[in-house]
């Protein structure tokens, strides 16, 4: 449920963020700066701007209640009052505020008119989508990481060319539209228009797929994670949508412009699109209506992209072989909660919000533990390189994903404080056959096991 609020939101969020960004883009790269037919337009675009800093304000109070929540563990109105405590105290809240302070400027910023304050719009929502890059995956690292530049320009880049093609579509072109119907030769701005677009969305492209193929060498370990994981399945499902939205992009470049300002893009790809449009769609009628259909129907297929990437922040990726290691320290990249003795023993003897969290571990070591202690006598693990097991015991497959740490951590300091019930699992005293290793293990190496056996596993969201 939690889940499905923080997808929706984070989805929100994203699309009006691309929203922004693709709107004042279109305005600093795109509209004809001399052209009188587009005052209509801007003055659309600039309450489109508002309407984005809305939905980025809402949503962010939305976000900073849900991260209460995670932290906090209890109920809504539990993690509405540890949101204080959320924003002075931790490294979310810092970055929370930096984002307000910059959306409150651009009210500021997009309220003034003239090309520079657009300019200086435009860089104040690049910090927004800063913010974002810093509270998703690559942030796991760090936060002054190749990862999260790398992450911050994939948002650029995708943000300009999905949020442009939906301003396009239902700021811009509406008054195009309008145009048909009266004078004329606002056609020729449509097809201007588009095919300056065009060439901004091109860019913009080439560096949504460097930048992607990038983030997705990094969080998944194989090309078979594609389909075997969770978040590899909702990737595969966004590769597709993009392919999709490419392809309606080259129709629209290399078949529909040329003939709307009259010139055939030459070039081997051009005439590939134009002998493969022929014969799959036949010809298409230039008309600028045709255009905006087909631009339309893009950003609606970016909407879905959009959607796809919310649910992809939202679950865990399986992380590259290299990178294991390095899930743990994200776990343990926590917040530090400060207080005094006095304002502890007021709360009851813990800070508010206050749950028991497992120190990190190193996952790779972890494994070194497993093998050692020879956990798989009882226990299968698919996809690591275990003998089978000889005794009694539950498969430990995917078990990251279906319990938090602490409850792994007890299940192997104290084997009975939870029986999972199973033909052998429990001797003739009814208590678990699983020895004890109170002597075998060290601090350290439980930790190490715990993070390795967190890291076993499909869709799970970080827990303590
Ligand atoms: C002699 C067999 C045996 C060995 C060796 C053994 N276990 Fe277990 N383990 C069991 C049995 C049986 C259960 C189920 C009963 C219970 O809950 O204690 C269990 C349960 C667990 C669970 C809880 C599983 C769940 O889904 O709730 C975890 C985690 C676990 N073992 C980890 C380990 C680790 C780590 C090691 C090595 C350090 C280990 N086990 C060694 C037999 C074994």
């Amino acid at each position: 449920m939690t889940v499905v609020v923080a997808i929706l939101v984070r989805w929100l969020a994203l699309a009006a963020l691309a929203g922004l960004i693709g709107g004042l883009a279109l305005e600093v790269f795109v509209l004809p700066v001399d052209e009188t037919d587009t005052v209509s337009a801007r003055r659309r675009l600039r309450v489109w701007s508002l309407v984005c800093i809305g939905g980025l304000l809402l949503t962010s109070a939305a976000e900073v209640v849900l991260r209460a929540r995670t932290m906090g563990g209890g109920g809504w109105a539990e993690s509405v009052r540890v949101v204080p405590l959320v924003l002075s105290r931790t490294h979310f809240g810092v970055i929370w505020l930096g984002r307000i302070v910059a959306l409150a400027t651009l009210v500021v910023a997009v309220g003034r008119s003239g090309y520079r304050a657009r300019v200086v719009a435009l860089a104040l929502a690049g910090t927004v989508a800063f913010s974002t890059a810093l509270s998703g995956h690559a942030a796991d690292w760090g936060d002054l990481t190749p990862s999260v530049l790398l992450d911050w320009s994939h948002v650029l880049a995708a943000s300009l060319w999905i949020g442009g093609l939906v301003a396009l579509a239902i700021v811009v072109f509406r008054a195009g539209v309008v145009a048909r119907h009266g004078v004329v030769a606002r056609n020729g701005v449509v097809a201007r228009i588009g095919a300056r677009f065009s060439r901004l969305a091109a860019w913009s492209l080439a560096a949504v797929i460097v930048t992607g193929a990038y983030n997705a060498w990094v969080q998944l370990p194989d090309v078979a994670a594609l389909w075997n994981t969770p978040y590899g399945r909702i990737l595969l499902a966004k590769l597709i949508l993009v392919v999709a939205l490419v392809a309606l992009g080259a129709v629209n470049r290399y078949a529909l412009l040329p003939r709307l300002t009259h010139t055939r893009a030459r070039g081997v790809l051009a005439r590939t699109v134009r002998l493969a449009r022929l014969t799959f769609v036949g010809p298409v009628r230039g008309s600028p209506s045709t255009l905006i259909a087909l631009v339309v129907g893009e950003a609606a297929l970016g909407a879905a992209v959009l959607g796809l990437t919310a649910a992809l922040g939202e679950s865990t990726p399986a992380r590259h072989a290299g990178h294991v290691a390095h899930v743990a320290e994200l776990d343990g990249a926590r917040e530090s909660i400060h207080a005094t003795i006095e304002q502890l023993h007021e709360a009851g003897g813990v800070p508010r919000g206050w749950r028991f969290r497992l120190p990190p571990g190193d996952a790779q070591r972890g494994g070194r533990v497993f093998a050692r202690l020879q956990c798989y006598r009882c226990h299968r693990l698919r996809g690591e390189p275990y003998p089978a097991p000889s005794a009694a015991g539950p498969e430990l497959t995917g078990i990251g994903g279906h319990h938090p740490a602490s409850y792994i951590a007890e299940s192997i300091l104290d084997p009975n404080a939870v029986i999972v019930e199973g033909p052998g699992y429990t001797g003739r005293d009814g208590r678990s056959t699983m020895p004890a290793y109170r002597e075998a293990l060290s601090v350290g190496e439980l930790l190490d096991l715990v993070a390795y056996l967190e890291t076993q596993g499909g869709m799970h969201r970080h827990r303590p």
